[in-house]
């Protein structure tokens, strides 16, 4: 079964993307293209735009992943596609693209969870074996998973409201930086005092491992109005001082939280995804824990850890190794929980409602 080809599409966000993996965990090539400038006007994705978009770059992304891996259709053995959750438009988007190129191939077609991409990355990047634990950190996502196989999920915790992705971006936004603002935040809290500005450590005090990250945007809020209330105008160390306040009670709450999901599932691995797992104090924060319980802390590429069609072509290829096929009835989901024996997460984020 090695020998298997997989075109992988994904597109349930803001990113058009394709690529061709092999069984043997070999990424042939992978097309991301970013529509980060088309909504940047508007401070977050527009559904809308963001549909469009992929409609009009999917068919040649697959064009270009299939250029770059030198492979005609032909070669392939399956097309796997995002079918949720995620922006109804875009996933429809890559649905119908890979129905028609099935369609007009004869190839198998396999829908895959964007959740299930991203959280089976370390097989396709590290050869991880099951079990292992996921932290999933993005500006959509935020959830604890347990991985017992390639289709069985158990969510151990997620948040109650924001994703810290979005967290950040909102932090950004109320002081004045540039969008997305993860890197941005990150750059200022280097030079900041996390000790200044007392932020509240959202959930620590309920056992458990969900999170929230709203009570925190809104708690810098008012320390930002309170500086401009008394000094009229932030300063550049308060900005500092800010930025480094909130991103150290964001790597403190995953860290208690990373540790108690590994007390409760005692596994050998513990993994991140997800933009936010750029954040070096995060990563740091999280391979400290890894190791005081003994696990292997694996942080993928960024590139892998993002949005992206290897992954979708890799949990497409591990879905088929389980005998799953679908057809032309395949549909796209909004919502998609990888575990249905958890309850629904509340809470809306960048790619709508979480799943
Ligand atoms: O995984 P991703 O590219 O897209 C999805 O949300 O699916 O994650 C993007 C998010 C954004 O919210 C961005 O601000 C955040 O990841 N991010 C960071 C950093 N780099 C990106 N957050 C904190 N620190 C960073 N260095
Ligand atoms: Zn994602």
């Amino acid at each position: 079964m090695d020998d298997l080809i997989f075109l992988g599409i994904e597109s349930s966000c803001d990113d058009t993307a394709a690529a061709v993996v092999t069984g043997d965990r070999r990424i042939l090539s992978s097309i991301v293209s970013s529509q980060t400038p088309l909504h940047a006007d508007f401070g977050g994705v527009v559904p809308e735009i963001a549909a469009r978009a992929h409609a009009e770059r999917l068919d040649l992304a697959v064009e270009q992943a299939l250029a770059q891996a030198g492979l005609q259709l032909e070669a392939l053995s399956g097309i796997a596609v995002t079918a949720g959750p995620g922006l109804i438009g875009g996933v429809m988007a890559g649905v119908m693209c890979a129905k028609g190129i099935a369609a007009g191939s004869g190839l198998p077609l396999v829908g895959v969870n964007h959740l299930a991409g991203h959280a089976l990355t370390p097989r396709l990047t590290n050869g991880v074996e099951f079990p292992y634990l996921m932290l999933l950190v993005s500006g959509g996502h935020c959830q604890f998973l347990r991985v017992d196989g390639p289709e069985d999920f158990t969510r151990l915790g997620g948040t109650i409201d924001d994703a810290p992705g979005e967290a950040f971006d909102k932090i950004a936004k109320l002081l004045a930086l540039p969008q997305p603002g993860g890197p941005h935040v990150e750059a200022e809290a280097a030079g900041g005092d996390p000790r200044r500005f007392p932020l509240p450590r959202p959930l620590l005090d309920r056992p458990g491992c969900d999170l929230s990250f709203s009570g925190l945007k809104t708690a810098v809020l008012r320390q930002r109005d309170a500086l401009i209330a008394d000094r009229g105008g932030l300063r550049a160390a308060d900005r500092r001082d800010l930025c480094a306040a909130f991103q150290t009670a964001v790597a403190e709450v995953l860290a208690e939280k990373s540790r108690r999901a590994l007390a409760a599932s005692p596994v050998p691995v513990l993994a991140v995804a997800g933009g936010v797992a750029a954040n070096r104090q995060i990563r740091a924060a999280l391979e400290q824990v890894a190791a005081i319980a003994g696990a292997q802390f694996l942080a993928p590429p960024l590139r892998l850890c993002t949005d992206n069609g290897a992954m979708i072509a890799w949990a497409g290829i591990e879905r088929f190794r389980m005998g799953h096929r679908d057809d032309m009835t395949l549909a796209a989901r909004p919502r998609w929980p990888l575990d249905n024996r958890a309850a629904p997460m509340l809470g809306s984020g960048k790619k709508g409602a979480k799943a």
